[in-house]
């Protein structure tokens, strides 16, 4: 569906790209941060004089507007210092809880895990009770005349990455929408055992190792490895409602005044939405599984608690994409009410009062708010590898939203986005795997086309392979 696209450079752009991106010293805006901001500050800034390390962010308001405007806001700062050694103690709920057995206990341990000692603020280097990191290199917009998403890369207050355009009524009835659409924004932490993985791949921060997260080279994520990312959105905006996004916890961020159409980035109130996690867990793993289980929360604002994060409330866990069936349905927009697949074995949705009506993923696997109602979880994420030369969903499975099912649903071609590919294992051989990871898959692509940019020339081997934008579907129109 998506032409194939040569990994060719759009030089000038690229390094445009790079040179925003290097742009922001944190030393002149030292007065207006906290004390130990500015402490941090005068060690980032030696790592960057020395020219170690990666950038933290790739867009931003001016230091000066930063210092007279916003300097009440966080600065985004990259972690990357990953342990050398594999943790020694697996996560507790690992050991503890089946998620087979009791999915909505393990979901709400990661849950947990994941909260303790990021909130409110989800920064690493705030948490005293264990190590989390993030993952470098998704700062730069990617470049070329199918780049996706417009305008892309990552924003400097909260380190938020451009993600996927809401379409009209796909949050729910009152969601009209906007000119160019809404945005969905996310930020992803990842805990020591993938730190312990992306040390490997970026032991030299100038020579990532796309072997590192690939089986066949004796690298993935190993088993421990939890990652949890908060997803945000400009939505509702004007006259449109949507009632669970009440009571919001909101964020500022520096966007994009729409998703498609507009390259101008404002500081705009963003609302939290969806939560998602993935655990690489040993008992996933087996003939016909994958070593993964995702799952999701949604957040419902009416619940209205203290703690606003604890209005995310549980969608759903799977750990396959339920290779054998092949009923071709979808819940269209405006989802009204969830409809649960009793049929799926590998799917759990955790259907309740408390879980806003959701359209969940095609023929009811998981898929959360922010996604389209015509995949999955998994059958995205077993299409993660560098170079991306598979694309993220199969054919027809956009524009989403539709009345009608999918036109290709069910058939062989489709069920190739449903099998279940086993953990740091590519879709295709002629492709590193990043292990399930989108967030790694489009580091090396950045990096790389940076570096080629720099060089100011292209590599044959860039000529070898087709490569698909990292994208969940077509343009918009
Ligand atoms: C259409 C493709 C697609 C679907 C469907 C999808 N994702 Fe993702 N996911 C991505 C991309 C691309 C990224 C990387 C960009 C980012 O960080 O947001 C990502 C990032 C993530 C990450 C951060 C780790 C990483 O590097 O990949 C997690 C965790 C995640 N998704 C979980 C989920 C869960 C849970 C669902 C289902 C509820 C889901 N995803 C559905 C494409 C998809």
């Amino acid at each position: 569906m998506q032409p194939p696209r040569q990994l060719r450079l759009s030089q000038s752009t690229a390094l445009l790209a790079l040179a925003v991106s290097l742009t922001f010293p944190f030393s002149s805006a030292a007065e207006p941060m906290a004390a130990d901001l500015a402490a941090t500050s005068q060690a980032l800034l030696a790592r960057k004089q020395k020219g170690q390390g990666f950038p933290d962010f790739g867009f931003m308001v001016s230091q000066e507007e930063y210092a007279t405007k916003w300097s009440d806001q966080p600065i985004f700062r990259l972690k990357t210092d990953f342990p050398k050694k594999l943790p020694a103690e697996l996560p507790a709920f690992l050991k503890k809880i089946d998620f087979q057995k009791n999915p909505l206990e393990y979901i709400l341990a990661i849950r947990d895990y994941a909260f303790e000692g990021n909130l409110p603020d989800w920064d690493p280097f705030k948490n005293k009770v264990r190590e989390w990191y993030h993952i470098p290199w998704l700062h730069p917009t990617t470049t070329g005349p199918n780049a996706y998403p417009p305008n892309g890369g990552t924003e400097g207050f909260h380190g938020l990455i451009k993600e996927a355009p809401v379409t009209p009524e796909q949050l729910g009835p009152y969601q009209i929408g906007k000119n160019g659409n809404y945005s969905v924004y996310a930020i992803t932490l990842v805990n020591d055992f993938a730190g312990y993985a992306m040390g490997k791949m970026w032991a030299d921060p100038e020579n990532p190792d796309p072997k590192a997260t690939d089986k066949r080279f004796g690298g993935g994520f190993p088993v421990g490895t939890v990652f949890a990312k908060l997803l945000f959105t400009d939505a509702p905006q004007g006259t449109d409602k949507i009632a669970y996004l009440e009571n919001p916890l909101t964020w500022k961020a520096y966007i994009t005044q729409n998703f498609w159409l507009s390259a101008t980035r404002e500081v705009t109130d963003v609302h939290l939405l969806q939560m998602d996690v993935a655990v690489r867990d040993a008992r996933a793993e087996g003939p016909g599984l994958t070593g993964w289980v995702f799952g999701t929360f949604v957040y419902n604002g009416q619940l209205n608690h203290r703690n606003k994060f604890m209005n995310l409330v549980p969608a759903g866990l799977t750990w396959g994409n339920d290779p054998e069936n092949r009923v071709n349905k979808t819940n269209p927009f405006p989802p009204t009410k969830t409809m649960v697949n009793p049929d799926l074995k590998q799917t759990v949705i955790f259907d309740g009062p408390q879980l806003p009506p959701q359209h969940l993923g095609w023929n009811g696997r998981l898929n959360g708010p922010a996604d389209l109602n015509t995949t999955s979880c998994m059958s995205c994420h077993i299409a993660a590898q560098y170079p991306a030369i598979t694309s993220l969903v199969p054919d027809t499975a956009v524009p989403d939203g539709y009345t009608e099912p999918p036109l290709a649903g069910g058939t062989d071609a489709w069920m190739k986005w449903f099998q279940n590919v086993p953990c740091a294992t590519s879709m295709d051989p002629r492709a590193y795997s990043t292990d399930f990871s989108f967030q790694v898959a489009i580091a090396l692509t950045n990096f790389f086309n940076v570096k080629s940019a720099n060089a100011r020339g292209a590599w044959a081997s860039d000529y070898a392979l087709p490569v698909k934008p990292i994208s969940r579907g077509r343009p918009h129109p």
